[in-house]
């Protein structure tokens, strides 16, 4: 007779905290350290670019000179998308509806573009991987552009993903300047552990259902508050406080009426992001450069007070909304830059899941009624 499987109630209502559940070479957290293959963060955002990162994070190990070239070209190559595509995404709507679900159903419509869609073969896998992580920026230019009723740009094949995206979704050539600051933010974003999307990713995956499919549950997961959406979600509240007299009310009021403060908090740093202080230096010089300190100056009052009040500390998203904000990117864009970044490290943990997979199947405790009868 089969054995019962042991039932575990450690996480219990508590959103996994503290539950390890599965084994990962791509990226850690140790302390306030992150790695991605090996790599501290710091390390990576001052020496890489996004291509060498999304590569290391792939095949786990730093491109070559000769290997970067070659995975750059195919990186560029693939980040047209198909006419018949843009065709259809021309009739989406794009007035009240937010660009993370536009890129959601985007994502999912692309799959029937990709002759590779249900092929589960490992070289079919690393293509879809290619070409999803190429068009995402694409897609989300794509947005901008056809929201705002202009033609979108074709890719510069001899330049990087992160010059062409800022080129694709302004329509003009960026400044070399913004283009190395964002190519870090990319860097910054690429994968966190087992992050929610990064779960969700390996969630749908582990029923071994498609590529394009695990990446839509990705997306999904990303596009709420608490997780990347609180990026869109500082800049509102930014926004709305005004001024820097009214940010620490403004702070005492939310945690008075036990409202959240969108960019603060983290389940697994609790003595700060070290994304957070690459990105908050990034936030001080690039504010007083446009002229608007106010930006940054209001953020670091919202959070010296959320650490005295509260001993909270800023995640990745708080700073990083004052960056994009600097570089004049649209407050509801911030989200989708994130998914843009963070498709490297979904298809490093699809890749992984694959590899090693056993679906996922937790068990729910019951807690509703019981022995009823019609
Ligand atoms: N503002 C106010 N209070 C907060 C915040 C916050 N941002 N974050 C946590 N707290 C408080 C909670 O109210 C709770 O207080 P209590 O014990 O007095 O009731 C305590 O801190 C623990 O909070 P939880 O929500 O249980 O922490 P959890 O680990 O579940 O959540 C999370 C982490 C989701 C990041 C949370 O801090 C949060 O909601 N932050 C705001 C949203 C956000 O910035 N999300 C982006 C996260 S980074 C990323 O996903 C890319």
């Amino acid at each position: 007779m089969a054995s019962e499987v042991q039932i575990f109630e450690g996480a219990l209502d508590k959103g996994l905290e503290g539950i390890v559940a599965c084994s990962t070479a791509v990226s850690s957290i140790q302390g306030n350290t992150l790695n991605y293959r090996g790599y501290t963060i710091e390390n990576l955002a001052e020496k890489s670019t996004f291509e060498e990162v999304i590569y290391l994070l792939w095949n786990d190990k730093l491109p070559t000179a000769e290997e970067l070239t070659q995975f750059k070209a195919q990186l560029v190559s693939e980040m047209e998308l198909p006419a018949d595509f843009i065709n259809v995404l021309k009739n989406l709507p794009t007035q009240n509806v937010h660009p993370m679900a536009w890129l959601r159903t985007a994502v999912s419509l692309l799959a029937h573009w990709d002759k590779d869609a249900n092929d589960m073969d490992t070289a079919a896998f690393k293509r879809k991987s290619l070409r999803l992580t190429a068009k995402m920026g694409t897609i989300v230019c794509a947005f901008e552009a056809i929201r705002n009723k202009r033609e979108l740009l074709a890719p510069k094949k001899d330049k990087s993903m992160a010059w062409n995206f800022m080129y694709m979704l302004k329509g003009t050539e960026p400044k070399a300047d913004h283009v190395k600051v964002f190519d870090t933010c990319l860097i910054l974003h690429a994968d966190h552990e087992l992050n929610c999307s990064a779960f969700a990713t390996r969630v749908t995956a582990s029923s071994l259902s498609d590529l394009h499919s695990a990446i839509v549950s990705a997306i999904g997961a990303l596009k709420g508050p608490l997780h990347g959406g609180a990026n869109e979600q500082v800049m509102i509240m930014l926004k709305k406080i005004g001024t820097i007299e009214k940010a620490q009310a403004f702070v005492k009021d939310a945690l008075q009426a036990k409202e959240k403060v969108m960019g603060i908090g983290h389940r697994v740093y609790k003595n700060g992001d070290p994304r957070a202080a690459i990105l908050r230096k990034m936030s001080e010089k690039m504010t007083a450069e446009i002229g608007e300190p106010i930006w940054y100056q209001m953020s670091a009052l919202i959070d010296d007070t959320m650490f005295s009040e509260k001993g909270l500390m800023p995640n990745v998203d708080f700073y990083s909304a004052t960056v994009y904000y600097c570089m004049g990117i649209p407050t509801d864009v911030y989200t989708p830059i994130f998914a843009v970044s963070r498709i490297a490290g979904w298809c490093a943990h699809a890749q992984e899941q694959y590899a090693n997979n056993r679906i996922y199947r937790p068990r729910g405790k019951w807690v509703g009624k019981s022995g009823l009868t019609k």
